[in-house]
């Protein structure tokens, strides 16, 4: 009888453990939600969904900011969907910059693999925290803040970025100013900039009005 107990009870441990999710891979067809994607069903889950090789190539740096950003965030690596984690490459040409941005929904940890990046962060207090960083160095970015990369030298700079989110999120700071639709005017008013200035941000940066 005893024995029975145990063998009924093992066999409970059992079926409980086969039912533990451990992951989530995201179904991109379904609905995207703030709490993320989905989960596409376990059994079309196959190890290409948890590996991610968009980082082979450089990205492209002919653009205006002579940079590029290139995400592994859960909508282009399903397998990290629901974890808690992503990362992203960073390519900088000489003279490139990720202009000043936020993540709103993570904090970054920053390590570059090649040449040197200056990079820093602005507190809420407006605290500005300012580092050249060499190869191999890390740096933390608190959720939130405001943040920029500047390549620190001659040479192309590569570094890649983790975070603690599937979808950290991105915003330009200067994209979200002018590259929009609001009139030229509210935005005069809420930056203390003039007409000229605005129109050629505008201009610049793909918004209008
Ligand atoms: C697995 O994928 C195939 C092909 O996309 C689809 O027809 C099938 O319904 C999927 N199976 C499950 C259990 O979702
Ligand atoms: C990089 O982007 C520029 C501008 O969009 C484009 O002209 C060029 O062909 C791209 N280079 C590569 C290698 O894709």
């Amino acid at each position: 009888m005893l024995k029975l107990v145990f063998l009924s009870f093992l066999l409970l441990i059992l079926t409980c453990n086969a039912s533990v999710q451990d992951f989530c891979v995201a179904d991109l067809m379904g609905p995207e939600s703030p709490s993320g994607y989905t989960c596409k069903s376990p059994a079309n889950v196959t190890a290409t969904d948890f590996v991610f090789t968009g980082f082979r190539k450089a990205g492209n740096t002919t653009n205006i900011i002579n940079a590029a950003v290139s995400p592994a965030f859960d909508a282009q690596f399903p397998g990290l969907n629901g974890l808690g984690v992503s990362i992203a490459r960073l390519d900088l040409a000489p003279g490139g910059v990720i202009p000043m941005h936020t993540h709103p929904g993570a904090s970054e940890v920053l390590l570059v693999v090649q040449g040197s990046i200056v990079t820093g962060f602005i507190s809420s207090a407006n605290q500005v925290y300012v580092k050249k960083l060499l190869k191999g160095d890390v740096m933390i970015f608190p959720q939130g803040l405001l943040h920029f990369q500047i390549n620190g030298g001659g040479r192309t700079a590569v570094a890649f970025a983790s975070f603690g989110s599937p979808n950290p999120g991105l915003q330009i700071t200067d994209f979200a100013l002018f590259g929009n639709k609001l009139s030229s005017a509210l935005v005069e008013k809420t930056t203390f900039l003039d007409d000229a200035q605005v129109k050629k941000l505008k201009s610049v940066l793909g918004g209008s009005g």
